[in-house]
């Protein structure tokens, strides 16, 4: 029998009804751990991003650890000011700043603007100038590095759209350097995301430190280096790098230069503390297979139908000695591509629970309302205690914008 902690499964359910989303506290304290860790004694921020899972009760639990977030928009800060997160342990990411939202992080007095482009400096300099302030800034620089991880997931490549051309960054830099509304504080860069070899990060962590080098020794003073995020997960059978040793070699690079040391971590901090719990509503077979129809589908976990992800399917409760064949997981979204997971194991039938594992980063917030379908239940697990973080949304939630002519 799975259970969450403490808590069987099948409670749950029972409890609060399928799809859920269930999460564990001890889990997502391991994971947060294991980068705080390495950066004891030394100046760091581990700026958690808040797209992976932006759920103000998870928030809440990273800003009692002295956690950082990593946001790309107003809504996101706007989540992490009402979770109790420290703003100036905010870094404002992004190549698409609204006036609107710079505004709000400037009032916030956030800790930094990752810059995109030249054109977001200019205009973040006038608006920090209109306000008599000045906008504390590192520029997010495009290393034009292969990260080798699915193609809708790579931002570090010469024709990504994110950061600012490594060969142009010198020049930027030097004309950030002479504006009153911003201070450059640092470099910035990610490369993608579930990045499995060592190598990408290594060498966009040495070219990042290469240009520090450069901007030093035209006089510029930088405070700190952040690596971003990227960091993988174990959703399968991928041979992970060594992520201590990875990022004490980070630290190392950014302590030779006097530099503190960022990171964004956001998947490798919260997919393994979430599972979705769903029920099976029907078994059909036909001459070309045999899918298991479950309760939940693309709606709330939308990896495997835009990245081909692969996320582990569990039976709840196994039968000792059912017979398991190869089925396909599919949703009840009317998309072909709404299918969880091919070619399974499983030995399930109507009625029967499957956890789909590892779903804690970009799950619910990638969640969508299509075909009029509310969204999940939410539930944090701490040892023997449940306690819903989100409501299941009803029909109503979903209409209550809307306006009849
Ligand atoms: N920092 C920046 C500037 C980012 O753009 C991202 C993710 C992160 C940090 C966190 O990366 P992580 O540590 O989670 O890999 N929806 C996709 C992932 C998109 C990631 C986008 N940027 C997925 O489900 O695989």
């Amino acid at each position: 029998m799975l259970h969450a902690e403490d808590m069987a499964l099948p409670e749950l359910a029972a409890e609060y009804g399928t799809p859920v989303y269930v999460y564990s506290r001890r889990t997502l304290t391991d994971s947060w751990r294991q980068f705080a860790r390495v950066f004891e004694g030394t100046a760091h921020q581990v700026c958690y991003a808040v797209k992976a899972n932006g759920r103000l009760a998870l928030l809440q639990e990273l800003a009692k650890f002295g956690a950082g977030f990593d946001i790309v928009s107003g809504g996101e800060l706007a989540r992490v000011l009402r979770a109790g997160g420290d703003p100036k342990r905010v870094v404002f990411s992004g190549v698409g700043k609204r006036e609107d939202e710079m505004q709000h992080a400037l009032d916030a007095g956030i800790g930094c603007f990752n810059v995109e482009s030249e054109a977001e400096l200019r205009r973040l300099d006038e608006l920090a100038l209109a306000r008599k302030l000045r906008a504390p800034v590192a520029l997010r620089v495009n290393p034009d590095v292969e990260a080798n991880t699915h193609p809708h997931i790579a931002t570090g490549h010469g024709s990504a759209k994110f950061g600012i051309e490594l060969a142009q960054a010198e020049t930027v830099a030097l004309k950030a350097a002479l504006l009153r509304g911003v201070q450059l504080q640092g470099l910035a860069c990610h490369i993608g995301s579930q990045i499995t070899k060592i190598e990408p990060f290594r060498q966009t962590a040495r070219r990042l430190a290469d240009l520090a080098d450069r901007l030093r020794a035209r006089g510029l003073v930088l405070k700190h280096l952040d690596f971003g995020g990227g960091y993988p997960v174990r959703y399968r059978n991928e041979v992970l790098p060594d992520l201590q040793a990875l990022l004490g070699e980070l630290r190392t690079l950014a302590e030779a230069r006097g530099l503190a040391l960022r990171i964004e971590p956001g998947r490798a901090v919260m997919a393994p503390a979430g599972l979705l719990l769903t029920r099976v509503e029907y078994v059909k077979a036909s001459a070309h297979g045999r899918f298991l129809i479950v309760d939940t589908g693309m709606t709330e976990l939308i990896r495997p139908a835009l990245y081909d992800a692969w996320h582990d399917i569990r039976e709840v409760a196994p039968q000792p000695g059912a017979v398991t064949g190869p089925c396909d997981v599919v949703g009840p979204v009317c998309e072909s591509a709404d299918i969880l997971g091919r070619e399974r194991q499983l030995a399930a039938g109507p009625g029967d629970l499957l956890a789909v594992m590892d779903t804690g980063a970009y799950g619910a917030s990638m969640a969508s309302n299509y075909n009029a379908r509310p969204r999940a239940a939410e539930v944090l697990v701490d040892g023997a205690h449940a306690a819903v973080i989100r409501r299941r949304e009803t029909l109503d939630d979903l209409m209550a914008p809307e306006d009849l002519l």
